[in-house]
Formats: structure tokens, sequence, C-alpha cells
């Protein structure tokens, strides 16, 4: 069967892999092939066990793969056979050199632009999805263009808004789709072919055309808004735990202003995911490369408090628990970064398990899908560590049961049974607020919410 329209997607992470899927899935008129470096997940996304988990993407690919989706680490081969390319390549935050530890290391992003110059024959469309910095198109446009083969390259960038965990619906529903192009005729001919892919299921009021520089800023401001809020109500959360006002009540309050919204207003143990710290510290090295270094402080101070609001996580234990953590067993209540996905990237949960076992206690951690990547990231720790999948089993004989992720099924276990295993005095310290604290406490727990007061039996 001929495919109108061949599309290539090159990294098949958490971005790459369900973004194509879904355009896939949507468009069983287009070929959309996925290819990747990496043998190993490309081989699991052509299996039954995927390499990541996102609710419904099981779903969405077995219904497309093999239809008019395929999954292929032949990169010069997609990029021949194919005219529309996304680029998803990881661009984290660099570790080396100048820039170290704030900008984007953008060198998985330039191989992949160097293939794509190298290895094409025929005109094609480039589609930023990665989160680059501003301006990054003019870079890649040079380096597509530097070789001179007579091949017409039209970048566009199109950032990717979807959030882990909620992907697929976020896809399926996105709040809006963000098209940047050039203001030439080619730029506005590839724009309206990009339009015309969405509009396969999403509505022409929700797809929103900019200038290229916008569409590649909006992204890093929309994630740095969103992290913003979430260090403005976890700032507030130390107050509130020295003043008896409740966070929550505070929240509700506030965000029921129209102004003001009452999204991301939930207190936690801070931030994590591969992108909003990235993003930020992306942002602040840009203000400060322009002479912004107002601009850059002020941004720089969102990321200050999410570190802030781990630690002092850490601190509460440790002073609720008589100053001394050495030999204690505490459980964490699950490591990803945030719930329905297994990705522990940045997750506040590294840097806790690492600070308890700084103090000599000893973790043991339970997750219902992060446990793989939680033995990765704490690899270096391993005598003090422990991994249990059964939560119940995973706190008893502990001393402390710490919530680091919120996901639902913390909320109802039996906690009189679990309070029953656990070494006496028992503690919870919630870092999400999900649990029932008032309920906890009559069992006989000590309870520690964040941002409001603590009920203890002391
Ligand atoms: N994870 C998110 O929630 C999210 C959301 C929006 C935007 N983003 C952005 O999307 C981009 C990708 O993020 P991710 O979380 O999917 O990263 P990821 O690390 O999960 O996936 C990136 C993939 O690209 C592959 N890759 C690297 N260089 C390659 C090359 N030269 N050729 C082929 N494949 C190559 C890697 O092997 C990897 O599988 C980043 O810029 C990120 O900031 C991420």
């Amino acid at each position: 069967m001929g495919f109108d329209k061949k599309i290539l997607g090159i990294g098949a992470g958490y971005v790459g892999g369900p973004t194509m899927a879904m355009i896939a899935f949507k468009c069983p008129q287009h070929k959309v092939t996925v290819v990747d470096v990496n043998h190993d997940r490309i081989a699991r996304w052509n299996s039954d066990k995927l390499p990541i988990y996102e609710p419904g993407l099981d779903e969405v690919v077995q219904t497309a793969r093999g239809r008019n989706l395929f999954f292929s680490t032949d990169i010069e081969k997609g990029i021949k056979e194919h005219d529309i390319i996304f680029v998803s390549v990881n661009t984290p935050t660099k570790t080396f050199g100048d820039g170290a530890g704030m900008a984007a290391d953008l060198q998985y992003w330039e191989k992949t632009a160097r293939q794509i110059s190298k290895y094409s024959d025929t005109d094609k469309i480039i589609v930023e999805k990665s989160t680059l910095p501003v301006r990054t198109a003019e870079a890649l446009e040079r380096i597509l263009t530097a070789s001179n083969r007579g091949v017409r390259f039209e970048v566009l960038s199109n950032p990717e808004f979807m959030a882990e965990g909620t992907a697929i619906r976020d896809l399926e529903e996105p709040d809006r789709i963000l098209i940047g192009s050039r203001e030439t005729e080619e730029g506005r001919s590839a724009r309206d072919e990009l339009v015309g892919i969405y509009t396969n299921w999403v509505s022409e009021e929700r797809i929103i055309t900019s200038n290229i520089w916008s569409s590649e800023l909006s992204k890093l401001v929309s994630n740095a808004f969103l992290a913003q809020r979430i260090s403005s109500i976890n700032s507030i959360s130390a107050l509130c735990e020295k003043t008896e006002a409740d966070v929550t009540e505070v929240a509700r309050a506030v965000g029921m202003d129209s102004r003001i919204g009452p999204g991301f207003l939930n207190a936690s143990i801070g931030f994590g995911g591969s992108c909003f710290q990235k993003d930020i510290l992306n942002l602040v090295y840009l203000c400060r490369h322009y002479g912004l270094e107002d601009v850059a402080d002020y941004w720089e101070g969102v990321v200050s408090i999410n570190d802030y609001q781990k630690e002092r996580f850490v601190h509460n234990m440790l002073s609720a628990m008589f100053n001394t953590l050495a030999g204690k067993k505490i459980c964490l209540f699950g490591f990803a970064f945030k719930a329905n996905t297994g990705d522990t990237r940045e997750s506040p949960a590294i840097y806790v398990a690492r600070r308890l076992f700084e103090e000599k206690a000893h973790v043991r951690i339970t997750d219902p899908k992060a446990l793989d990547n939680a033995r990765i990231d704490l690899q270096d720790l391993s005598d003090q560590i422990s991994y249990v999948e059964d939560p119940r089993e995973a706190a008893s004989g502990c001393d402390a049961i710490a919530v680091m992720t919120e996901w639902d099924m913390y909320r109802d276990l039996d906690y009189a049974r679990i309070y029953r295993s656990m070494a006496k005095p028992a503690f919870v310290f919630d870092g999400r607020n999900i649990l029932d604290h008032k309920g906890l406490f009559e069992l006989g727990f000590n309870v520690y919410p964040t941002g409001k007061g603590a009920l203890t039996h002391f």
C-alpha cells in the first residue's frame, strides 16, 4: 500500500516514541518510522515489553506497529527514505567545559543534524521536537546547508508539551500545538504541511503558529513557569510549617483566584524529571549569555528553592527522629519522579536516598514501576539500600515511611497492619501530602505532612 507522507522520528525515548506512535495511530495514511542509535531500545519498541511505561501507550503501539509504524536502527535508510524528520534526541545539561551544569549539551542534536545533512538526497522538512536553546534553528540551518548539495531543508520548531505519566492523553488532546516557522513562502508552506498532519485529530483552534524563535523560547518559558509555581508553593510550605497555617488550605484559597488558577499548587518534596531543572538552567545560561544577570538570578531562584525543599525534607526527618538516622530503617514509598511513570531522572527520591545513606540509615525502596531505574541510579550505594516490590513488605520492620511519589496505591493500604509491623515509634513523612494524616495519627503513627503541622504523640 502506498503512503501519503513518509515521516521519520529520530530518537525513540520518552518523547520520540509516544509522539511518533500517536501520529501513526491517528494518521494511518502516513508511514511513520522511528530510529535510534540504541539497539536495545529499538528491540524493546518492537517487543511486547516497551522500553517506557505510560498508561495507554501499549494499545496505541499495538494498533499501529507493523501497519504504518516501524522501529529501526537504520538511521541512514530512514533519512534517505523519509520527507519529514522529527528530531527528538536528548539535550541534557552539559556536564563538562564551558557552560557545565547550566547550558544544554547539544552534541547528540548536532550529530543528528550532520547525519541528516550527509544522507539526504531529496528536500526535507526538519522538525525540532527536542527542547532547545532559542536560536538553535539558525545553527541547524547552517549545518544542514553547509555541504551545499542542492538539497533544500526547511526547519520548523514544534516543541513537545506532553507530560510523562499522562503522555497519551496529552498527545491525544493537547492544550495546544505550537509550530514555529520562518516567515518565508517556503517556511509557511512547510508549516502548513505540519499543520495538516496534526489536523487529523487536533482542532485547528488548538494549533498555534509563531515565528521560529518564539516557538523555541516558549517551551523553555513554559517549563520555567510550571517549575516556578511548584517552587512558589514549596517556599510557602516552609512558612506554613512555622506558623500553623496549612499549605493545602492556602493553595486552595489562592488558586480559586481566577487570575492565578488552581493547577500546580500542590506542595511537595520538590520537582524532578528530566526537563524542569535542565530547561530552567538553560534559560538562566541564555540570560547570562545575553548579559541579563538580574533575569538569570530570578530564574535561578526557582532551582535553589527546589534544592532547599529536598534538603529541608531530609532535615525534618532528621530532627523528628531525634537527630540521628544512623542504623534506622527508612522505607521510601515511590522512587519515580511522579506517579504513572517509571522515569526516575532527577527524581527527588534520588537526592533523599543519597542523603539518608550519608546519614547511615538503611534505605528500603518500593515503587510499582521504577525499581529497575532506581537500582541503576543508586548502583554505587549497594550495601545499605534494598529494593522490595510490595510496599507492605517494604515497610515491615522500618522506623519510618517517607512518601516520595504520589502513586494512588499508597493512599489506601492497610496502614493499621503496616503500623503493627513497624519499629516504634513509627513515623510517616508525607512528601506528597497524599495520605490521611489524621487517620494515620490515630493508628499510632507520628505524622509529618509537607507544609502543615506535624501530628505527634510526643
Ligand atoms: N521527557 C519529557 O517529558 C519531555 C517532554 C517534552 C520535551 N522533552 C525534550 O525532548 C527531548 C528528548 O527527551 P527524552 O526524554 O525523550 O530523551 P530520551 O533520552 O528518553 O530519548 C532520547 C533518545 O535519542 C536517542 N539518540 C541520541 N542521539 C541520537 C542520534 N544521533 N541518532 C539517533 N538517536 C539518537 C537516544 O539513544 C535516546 O533513545 C529533550 O530535548 C527533552 O528536553 C522531553
